[in-house]
């Protein structure tokens, strides 16, 4: 079995050395252009970055939203408006889930954006190796069913919860070439130097590509991520959730797994639930806002603390500036056309989008190898200004304190931050929240 890990890592590598032959690099031609971003002022209608149409405000009494057929033929407020409804059983909800509409978490400061929604996983240890909690490692929150809420027994030792992310902006991550994100990682120092992961594209019959979304850089597409988030998060099977659309998450409860899928006497809706319409417009919705930008004006202190950042070698993972791939690019294994609103454009997200160990690994294995159990994404920190709960779980509330925590990787970082003189540190922490 141990043989088994390093083989795989090996096989693991060589695929994401390979990857890029798939992935056309950016042809050169015209300049990049700064992308656009949005005040993060959800006074302001300005979350619209031009990928699609825009479409008016939909008035329920007047018109019914309307979902995209393919990626970007839809209207950007029918999207967001779908993103925003609250589902029902009748809609396919539950049985197990954790909330009822992807806005309920994503939303503050504006929709899309944060929450300080938490999920929670579990597995347990065999020799060694993380194993899933009986009946998978994500345990709602929430069921339609008492008898169906999970509650994991003591054998389950390996725990985490994970807050809720950002997905402003996303658009444009999703637009990164596998090569830019490789290339990146490659000029890291060694002893920092961030992990790629190859992810399935479930729109693309599972062709792999450069994980970038998620804590654990878990999938490469926002198709992939909202079919994911649809049957995972609010229960809603669907075409692109991982397993076709036909199976809900069984319940892992006191008397054992017990399986709630439709003709369950626990879930009264065929499946698959949603077509694939509602994911669309998740997946347009967001790919169609802008990134998020810099506070306005910046605070001196920021403006001070700003080389400090690179000084001390936080930009090492929380890299600050990448291109997105040329328009017209074929990414997601051939799946989405990098439109020309999303496409040669440059932002500021401040991460790597790969996997580092800084000491705060929760243990929890996903789609990245037993190797990546104590590795997280280092988290984009554009938008960070917006958001108090920090690190995976959300329970850290200071960017000092956060600080503190990165060991391992990021010791050489942490120790020349520590040994800062009190203002300058000052300025560094007001330059992150001023991003
Ligand atoms: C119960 C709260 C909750 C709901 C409901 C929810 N999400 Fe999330 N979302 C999260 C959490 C928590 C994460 C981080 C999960 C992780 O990486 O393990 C996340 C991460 C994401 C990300 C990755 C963002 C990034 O840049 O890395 C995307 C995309 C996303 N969600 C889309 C959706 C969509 C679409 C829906 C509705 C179908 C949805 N979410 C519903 C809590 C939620
Ligand atoms: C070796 C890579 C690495 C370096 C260097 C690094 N970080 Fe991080 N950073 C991470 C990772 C990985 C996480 C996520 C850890 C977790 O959630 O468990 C993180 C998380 C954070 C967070 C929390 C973000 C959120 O959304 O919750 C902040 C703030 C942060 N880093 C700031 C800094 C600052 C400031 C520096 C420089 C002093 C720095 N980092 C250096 C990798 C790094």
């Amino acid at each position: 079995m141990r043989k088994v890990l390093p083989v795989l890592t090996l096989v693991l590598f060589a695929i994401a050395l390979f990857l890029p032959l798939s992935e056309p690099q950016p042809v050169s031609g015209q300049a990049a252009t700064e992308a656009l971003t949005t005040d993060n002022d959800a006074k302001t209608d300005d979350l619209f970055n031009g990928f699609g149409a825009k479409g008016t405000p939909i008035d329920e009494c007047v018109n019914e939203p309307v979902a995209p057929t393919a990626r970007g033929n839809g209207r950007f407020e029918d999207n967001k408006f779908i993103f925003s409804e609250r589902e029902t059983i009748e809609d396919g909800l539950g049985p197990t889930y954790n909330d009822v509409g992807c806005v309920e978490c994503h939303q503050s400061v504006d929709v899309g954006a944060f929450g300080q929604q938490m999920e929670f996983r579990a597995g347990h240890l065999v020799n060694g190796l993380f194993v899933d909690a009986p009946g998978g490692q994500l345990i709602h929150a929430r069921a339609t069913d008492s008898d169906i809420v999970e509650h994991i027994s003591t054998a389950e030792t390996v725990k985490a919860f994970r807050v809720t992310l950002s997905t402003l902006g996303d658009g444009f991550v999703e637009c990164l070439a596998n090569a830019t994100l490789q290339n990146n990682v490659a000029a890291q120092p060694a002893a920092q130097r961030g992990t790629l992961t190859s992810v399935p594209v479930t729109e693309a019959n599972n062709t792999l590509r450069i994980g970038r979304f998620g804590w654990k850089a878990q999938h490469a597409s926002l198709v992939s991520f909202s079919g994911d988030a649809y049957l995972n998060e609010m229960g809603i099977t669907n075409p692109f959730d991982g397993s076709g659309g036909t199976q809900e998450n069984p319940a892992s409860t006191a008397e054992g797994v017990i399986n709630v899928t439709f003709p369950s006497p626990f879930d009264p809706v065929p499946d698959p639930e949603d077509d694939g319409d509602d994911v669309l417009a998740f997946a347009d919705f967001m790919a169609a806002t802008r990134a998020p930008g810099r506070q306005n004006p910046i605070p001196a202190a920021a403006v001070r603390g700003d080389s400090l950042f690179n000084a001390v070698g936080c930009n090492v993972c929380h890299t600050r500036t990448f291109t997105t791939a040329a328009p017209g690019t074929l990414i997601n294994g051939g799946a989405f056309a990098v439109p020309a609103a999303l496409g040669n454009k440059i932002i500021h997200p401040f991460s790597d989008f790969a996997l580092h160990n800084i000491g705060t690994g929760d243990g929890i294995v996903q789609n990245a190898g037993q190797g990546s159990a104590n590795q997280i994404r280092t988290p984009p920190l554009w938008g960070i200004r917006g958001r108090n709960r920090l690190m995976h779980e959300g329970l850290n509330v200071t960017i000092f304190d956060s600080v503190q925590l990165h060991a391992g990787q990021a010791t050489t970082a942490r120790n020349n931050f520590n040994a800062l003189t009190n203002a300058q540190r000052n300025d560094l922490i007001a330059f992150v929240l001023s991003l």
